[in-house]
């Protein structure tokens, strides 16, 4: 099966090297006989510069292979939702529907995805684009403004992630804000708040004033900890994006990004910071089920009128647990916007 893929490939390719070689050059009617000698030229010199920068990618080094072989191991590759092709989820869930958000910037796509895709080297990189090394530019490297909050996320290469890992907009519940109608059991940021976690920002309660340690320390953000290049072939880190990998039938905890910084680190759960986390994310969870937010078998929001307060508590809840990095994101907001649900429930 890859054998034929590998030769298929290569047969495309030759095609359209040859094609490229005997489409040019572009011969322009003129009279005159010296100017079209000069166009001859110029277009010979065009097409081997272009057929020359083909080979910065396609050649002889797994430069594409090897990240393929990661991207594929990743959930962006194996596209498990990309079928939320709709207009209100195409802009994050497919390739097309981000292209277009991104060059219209938009937050969502304008209309439903026909022939989805899901998140590939095209969906973050220009692929195709000018043909030459070039291409690997980034699609989308700005500073990122979020929906929810307008507050600005800017580290590096990240923020390409931060356009889609960050919550859908939503009424975030007011301190003391009166009765808040929940409407749906799906009540939420929605399940990539990491951007705006590490940030610090889209959480019900008063002013934060503590630290986003890693926001302040990680330059590139996401990159530095799920993105450092991988010296566990496709499982972990590099364009697989994965922190942790199976081995042997054990989760293994991919620590490389944090050793730069951790010198002596042994688990994620660094002087406790996870089991805390746990620990509050379960106190509050008791609560929210005796209070008659969450069902407490299914583990879904239950719909209804409540205080904001309760409310608020439910979305720092939803906020932690879609975040799913048990604190590590950032470890004075996360036990921030615990301890404001527990105060709001008591
Ligand atoms: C910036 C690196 C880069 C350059 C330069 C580049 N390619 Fe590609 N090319 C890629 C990548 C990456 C893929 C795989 C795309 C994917 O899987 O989405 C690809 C795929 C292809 C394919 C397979 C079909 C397809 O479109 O997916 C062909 C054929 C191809 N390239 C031809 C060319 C030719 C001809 C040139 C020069 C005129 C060129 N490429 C220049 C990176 C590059
Ligand atoms: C702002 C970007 C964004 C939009 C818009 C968006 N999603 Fe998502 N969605 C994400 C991200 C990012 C993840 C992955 C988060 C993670 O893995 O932690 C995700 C994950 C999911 C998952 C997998 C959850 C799981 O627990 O496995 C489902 C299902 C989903 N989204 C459905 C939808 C639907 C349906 C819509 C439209 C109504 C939508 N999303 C709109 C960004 C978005
Ligand atoms: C979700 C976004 C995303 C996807 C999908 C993605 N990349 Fe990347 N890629 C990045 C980011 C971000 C970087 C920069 C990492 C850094 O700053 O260290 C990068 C870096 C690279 C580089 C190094 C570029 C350079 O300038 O030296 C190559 C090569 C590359 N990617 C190839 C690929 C290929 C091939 C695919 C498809 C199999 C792919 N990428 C898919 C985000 C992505
Ligand atoms: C186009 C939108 C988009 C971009 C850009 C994007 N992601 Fe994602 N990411 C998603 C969606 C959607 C999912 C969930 C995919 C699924 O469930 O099929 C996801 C899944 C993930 C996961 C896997 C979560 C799990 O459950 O294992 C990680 C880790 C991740 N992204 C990190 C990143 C990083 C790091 C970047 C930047 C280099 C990035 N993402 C860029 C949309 C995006
Ligand atoms: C300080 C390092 C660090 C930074 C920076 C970071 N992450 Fe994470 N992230 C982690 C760790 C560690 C976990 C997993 C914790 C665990 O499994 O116990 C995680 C978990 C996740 C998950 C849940 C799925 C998974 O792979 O376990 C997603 C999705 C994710 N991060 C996306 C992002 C995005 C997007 C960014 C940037 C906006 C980002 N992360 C920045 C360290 C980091
Ligand atoms: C670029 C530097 C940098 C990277 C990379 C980094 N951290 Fe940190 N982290 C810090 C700094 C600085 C602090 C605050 C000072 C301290 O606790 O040592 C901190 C604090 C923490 C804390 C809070 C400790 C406490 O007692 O409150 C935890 C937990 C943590 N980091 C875990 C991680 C994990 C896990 C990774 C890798 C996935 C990681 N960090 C990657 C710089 C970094």
């Amino acid at each position: 099966m890859k054998k034929k893929v590998i030769i298929l490939f290569g047969l495309i390719l030759s095609v359209g090297l040859i094609f490229m070689a005997c489409s040019s050059p572009t011969v322009v009617e003129t009279s005159d006989d010296s100017s079209v000698e000069e166009v001859v030229v110029v277009s010979d010199e065009i097409a081997a510069a272009e057929l020359d920068s083909c080979t910065d990618c396609h050649n002889d080094t797994t430069l594409i292979v090897s990240k393929e072989v990661q991207w594929e191991n990743s959930l962006h590759g194996s596209g498990l939702t990309f079928e939320r092709n709709g207009a209100d989820c195409a802009g994050c869930h497919t390739s097309e529907g981000y292209t277009e958000r991104i060059t219209a910037g938009t937050f969502t796509a304008s209309e439903d995805v026909e022939n989805p895709s899901p998140i590939n080297c095209r969906t973050c990189h220009s692929i195709h684009d000018t043909y030459t090394s070039a291409d690997w530019t980034l699609t989308s490297s700005e500073p990122v403004t979020f929906e929810l909050t307008g507050d600005t996320y800017d580290l590096g290469n990240s923020n390409q992630c931060a356009t889609c890992h960050q919550p859908r907009p939503a009424d975030v519940p007011l301190v003391d804000g009166g009765d808040y109608e929940i409407t749906s059991t799906r009540f939420g940021p929605h399940h990539g708040p990491q951007s705006s976690m590490i940030a610090g920002v889209g959480g019900y309660g008063e002013e934060y004033v503590g630290s986003n340690i890693h926001y302040e320390y990680v330059d590139d953000g996401c990159i530095g900890c799920h993105m450092t290049d991988t010296a566990y072939g496709k499982q972990a880190g590099g364009h697989s994006f994965n922190v942790t990998y199976e081995y042997h039938e054990e989760t293994v905890e991919y620590l490389t990004g944090c050793i730069v910084c951790h010198e002596d680190i042994e688990s994620f759960d660094r002087n406790g910071v996870q089991t805390e986390i746990e620990e509050l994310l379960e106190e509050v969870h008791v609560l929210l089920v005796a209070q008659g937010l969450i069902d407490g078998e299914s583990g879904s929001g239950i719909a209804g009128t409540f205080t904001s307060d309760q409310a608020g508590a439910l979305w720092n809840y939803k906020t932690v647990e879609e975040d799913r990095s048990m604190g590590i994101h950032n470890p004075g907001y996360t036990k921030f916007l615990l301890e404001t649900a527990l105060e709001a429930l008591e």
